[in-house]
């Protein structure tokens, strides 16, 4: 088991260029959402999506507003992490039916804990919350891309976009998201170089700070 995690995590890079006419399984593609659905998050509230696109003519024109990069367009599949634009208290009671519903426990009972997290939320400002949902997103994203190395597919997180254009061609603000990250997701095209380049990381005795 720690040789395939070290493996896979060797494997992985943040790929540059994607074979297009290589496409991940629909199998394989429900295990990557998946452990973006069962990635931890603050509260629990899981104050983002994750959007698939499956446009094409969509997909070429977020070439020209991803600083040129064509991962986005030859990528198997194209996922983006979008943050919810409310993250209010109504959400918070949907959040709490929820549980009832999933633990069968009474809403009484967890009426505190929700008014704990609509003062959370009323105590930060609207770019706040925005950060605080985008840090969900970039942890669940961390799932996604060890998910997939594990399956041997290739995965780019991508900050290098402009997230008002994402959210205009997209439409994504009709559907209360604000883009935060860029996931293509695909397999790695046999001419990318970057494939076979050492990965270049500090040393494990200067990542873990022993105190
Ligand atoms: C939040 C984040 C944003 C990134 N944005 C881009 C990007 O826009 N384009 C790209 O090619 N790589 C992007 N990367 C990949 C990093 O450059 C890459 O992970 C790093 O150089 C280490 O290399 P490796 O992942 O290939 O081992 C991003 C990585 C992260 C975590």
């Amino acid at each position: 088991m720690s040789n395939t995690i070290t493996d896979a995590l060797n494997w992985r890079y943040a790929t540059k260029k994607f074979d297009p006419s290589k496409a991940v399984s629909d199998a394989d593609l429900k295990l990557i959402v998946e452990s973006v659905r069962l990635a931890p998050t603050s509260f629990g509230l899981q104050p983002f999506r994750l959007v698939q696109v499956t446009d094409p003519a969509q997909r070429e024109k977020l070439v020209a507003v991803s600083w040129g990069q064509t991962q986005v367009k030859d990528a198997s599949t194209l996922l983006v992490f979008a943050t919810l634009n409310n993250v209010d208290s109504a959400y918070v009671d949907k959040f709490i039916d929820l549980t009832v519903k999933t633990r069968g426990v009474s809403a009484e009972k967890l009426e505190g804990y929700g008014n704990m997290m609509k003062g959370f939320l009323q105590g930060m400002s609207a770019e706040k919350i925005k950060m605080w949902a985008s840090k969900q997103a970039y942890i669940a994203s961390g799932f996604l891309m060890e998910t997939a190395a594990l399956l041997n597919v290739d995965t780019c997180p991508m900050e290098g976009f402009d997230e008002k254009k994402y959210n205009e061609i997209l439409g994504l603000d009709e559907l209360g998201l604000s883009a935060a990250l860029v996931m293509p997701v695909g397999y790695r095209a046999t001419d990318d170089h970057h494939a076979t380049a050492a990965k270049v990381r500090i040393a494990a005795e200067e990542m873990l700070v022993k105190i």
